[in-house]
């Protein structure tokens, strides 16, 4: 009997120790197997003597379902909220202040800490025993779910001894979050079995904690991090870093990344090596949290509403936000097609507001199923437009399943599905197919050339996840969307012709073409008759478009509107043929042998340039202007930086960024914004942030902006 007591406590002693090495030390000595083999044997005593089992014991931690609802606790200390600092300048104030309460000049340490996207949680310790485990709550008052916090295994049932003597009383602070590899498989299974899937670790983090059934808890992979202490009694410590060490000591969780500094520009410095290597940290942060280290200097500093003076978060920009989806509407674009919009009530995402987001298409509409009244998560991650990643249901009422419109919601044509054509040329006499093709004219071409009575072309339509509107020319949206684009900055960049005033051009029939907008000087007095027309407004209007006459090839090529044609395929046309005339001529073989021009975007432009409208209108427009034409570039290695993928940071001077650019991309270079392990070079101006620390990390080639003019010369020097 006496025996079997021992081992029943030496059992229970060596699950602790190895719970200590594998949560804490990241470090376990035995195999799984042992390990469970070690538990069946502390159940298979505690079947028998019953009697012996303490709460504390390691099998005690899925106890009993309370019976409604779970009973409140007030904290023995305040939970606390931290301040926000967004900026390099709002931390610098943040310690100014901290020195002038102080009434120091000489720097102080701060502790620092990732700041952790889960749930704050209170863990109470009564000489070295966990008795209770309560939610934050409003702070002063929480939640006990004292049974769903014993589930979790790196969360301690009795502290570990250590040369530090246990509290009589401990509040431990913490936070409890799901790992990022943890939470893609909770989701994977739930969708798996027709679950709720959960919008984001620490929605997931918080609602495993309030579940009434602590078995549900138990089987969520929930993990927790000490980041603080509430009451302490019958202990003192003096900084933070002998709390957080004392903690280890005791088997309490600990973030590894957490630093001490000695300044504001290490808290600077932590900030930023913790925000480049955010991806790399295998759970959800949301920014670092500053804290002032010495105790006594905290108690000096005291709080201000509920947040203390001697911490503060510094936030990333959000990525992630929620928000509930207000309409879904299809936009007619240029080209007439309708992409499903969601106008959403507004959130700011990574220091954006977003109030629409694009659908892109009938797919991802079917895939999302957003619907009015529904909660979306949208992502934004640095310049890159807002993306909806899921959505969450309305739980009661939930609207209908979007559909697609019968009608156009502008000019109210049929819609008519956008199929992708092929063509095929047929042997009649055989009814055979002869070759396919991705554009009618190669159709044509091949009859030609192979004149045969018997040969045909045959037209079959492919799929595709869009919609388009069959109103053409006709439908206001089209019209207007054509005429901005060819207007737009990056294109003919007439900046007189604002939206509002060309609209009123267009209906009031001014404009009926492109070269329409040539001729307006022709009719000044008409048009200084019309409302908010000025003279001096006229005026402006008439110098904008003569200074647009002039124009680089591949501008005007992009202003055009082809489907499918960028302004890098712009470029890589004008630089390719040379002039407007050899564009025109070109043929599908020609334009397949441009850099990034596949088949399907060739007969996307000769298609463009055998339609009758499209080549009237040019006959009209061409006339008009000046073209400067490029020096053809006969192969893609005369192009400097062909192939090479370079992004842009910081202030660049005196060369503007748009100059930069163009000039990159007319020697072949393709220009990003973002950086990526595909980037080559990245062109480093005045105050280049997070991109810079990027770059480095990736091992990226960063040229300073100063030596512009050498990397263009010649970018060997750079590599
Ligand atoms: S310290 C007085 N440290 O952020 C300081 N909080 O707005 C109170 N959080 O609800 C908290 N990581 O749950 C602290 N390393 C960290 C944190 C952290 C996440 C949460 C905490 C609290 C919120 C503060």
């Amino acid at each position: 009997m006496n025996k079997l007591s021992h081992r029943y406590t030496t059992i229970q002693k060596t699950i602790r120790s190895h719970d200590y090495e594998y949560y804490i030390l990241d470090d376990p000595s035995i195999s799984d197997q042992e390990y469970d083999e070690l538990f069946r044997e502390l159940k298979q005593i505690e079947s028998k003597h019953p009697d012996w089992i303490t709460p504390e014991s390691p099998s005690q931690r899925v106890g009993i379902k309370p019976e409604n609802d779970f009973a409140t606790f007030k904290h023995f200390q305040q939970m606390l909220s931290l301040a926000n600092a967004f900026n390099a300048e709002d931390l610098k104030n943040f310690n100014d202040r901290i020195l002038k309460n102080l009434g120091t000049d000489k720097q102080i340490d701060y502790f620092c800490e990732p700041k952790m996207d889960g749930a704050a949680v209170s863990l109470i310790y009564e000489k070295g025993i966990l008795t209770k485990g309560v939610t934050r709550g409003d702070g002063t008052i929480g939640e006990d779910i004292t049974s769903n916090i014993r589930t979790i295994r790196s969360i301690p049932l009795t502290l570990k001894e250590s040369e530090s003597s246990f509290p009589d009383l401990l509040e431990v602070r913490g936070e409890v979050f799901i790992r990022k590899s943890d939470f893609d498989a909770l989701n994977q299974r739930a969708n798996k079995n027709g679950e709720k899937v959960f919008a984001n670790p620490r929605n997931a983090a918080a609602g495993s904690l309030r579940q009434l059934d602590p078995a549900i808890t138990s089987g969520r992979p929930l993990a927790f991090f000490a980041h603080g202490i509430g009451l302490c009694q019958g202990k003192e410590f003096i900084d933070l870093q002998e709390i957080f060490s004392v903690f280890l000591s005791w088997g309490l969780p600990v973030n590894s990344l957490n630093k001490l500094a000695v300044s504001v520009d290490e808290c600077l410095k932590y900030f930023q090596e913790i925000e480049s290597s955010r991806d790399n940290i295998p759970f959800e942060i949301d920014g670092v949290v500053f804290k002032v280290n010495e105790l006594t200097f905290q108690k000096q500093l005291g709080q201000i509403a509920r947040s203390p003076r001697w911490a503060i978060a510094h936030k990333f920009p959000a990525e992630e936000a929620l928000t509930e989806i207000e309409n879904i509407e299809f936009q007619v674009g240029r080209t007439g097609i309708l992409t499903p919009v969601a106008k959403l009530k507004t959130v700011n995402v990574g220091g954006v507001n977003v109030s629409n987001c694009t659908l892109h298409n009938l797919d991802e509409l079917k895939r999302l199923d957003p619907r009015v009244g529904d909660v979306a998560v949208i992502k934004r991650a640095g310049d890159v437009i807002p993306k909806m990643v899921r959505v969450i249901p309305k739980k009661k009422n939930r609207a209908n399943a979007v559909e697609a419109p019968q009608k156009c919601p502008c000019c109210h044509s049929p819609i008519v599905l956008n199929y992708q054509s092929e063509w095929t040329v047929i042997d009649s006499s055989k009814s055979k197919p002869v070759k396919k093709f991705a554009s009618k004219y190669e159709a044509q071409k091949f009859l030609e050339t192979n004149q045969s009575i018997s040969l045909n072309i045959s037209e079959e339509q492919l799929d595709t996840p869009f919609i388009k509107c069959s109103g053409g020319n006709n439908c206001p949206e089209i019209f207007q969307g054509k005429f901005t684009h060819f207007v737009a900055k990056k294109a003919m960049d007439i900046d007189g012709l604002g939206q509002e005033i060309l609209f009123a051009l267009i209906n009031k029939k001014f404009i009926k073409d492109f070269a329409d907008i040539y001729s307006l000087k022709e009719h000044r007095a008409e048009l200084e008759k019309l409302e908010r027309f000025g003279e001096k407004s006229v005026d402006n209007l008439i110098k904008s478009i003569d200074k647009s006459v002039s124009v680089e090839l591949y501008k005007l090529v992009f202003s055009l509107g082809i489907e499918e044609v960028g302004e890098t395929t712009a470029r890589n046309l004008a630089n390719v043929f040379g002039s407007m005339e050899a564009i025109q001529k070109s043929s599908f073989e020609d334009l397949i042998a441009v850099p990034d021009i596949g088949p399907r975007v060739a007969a996307k432009i000769s298609d463009y340039f055998c339609d009758d409208e499209n080549t009237a209108s040019l006959e009209t427009l061409l006339p008009c202007l000046h073209i400067i034409n490029p020096d053809i570039k006969t192969s893609n290695k005369d192009m400097k930086f062909f192939g090479l993928q370079i992004a842009i940071t910081g202030k660049i001077s005196p060369m503007s960024r748009d100059e930069v650019k163009n000039l990159l991309m007319s020697e072949g270079a393709k220009v990003t914004s973002s950086i990526s392990k595909k980037t080559d070079y990245l062109i480093a101006g005045e105050n280049a942030g997070s991109k810079l620390e990027k770059a480095k990390t990736l091992g990226v080639r960063i040229v300073d902006a100063v030596d512009i003019n050498t990397f263009v010369n010649d970018p060997k020097k750079f590599s």
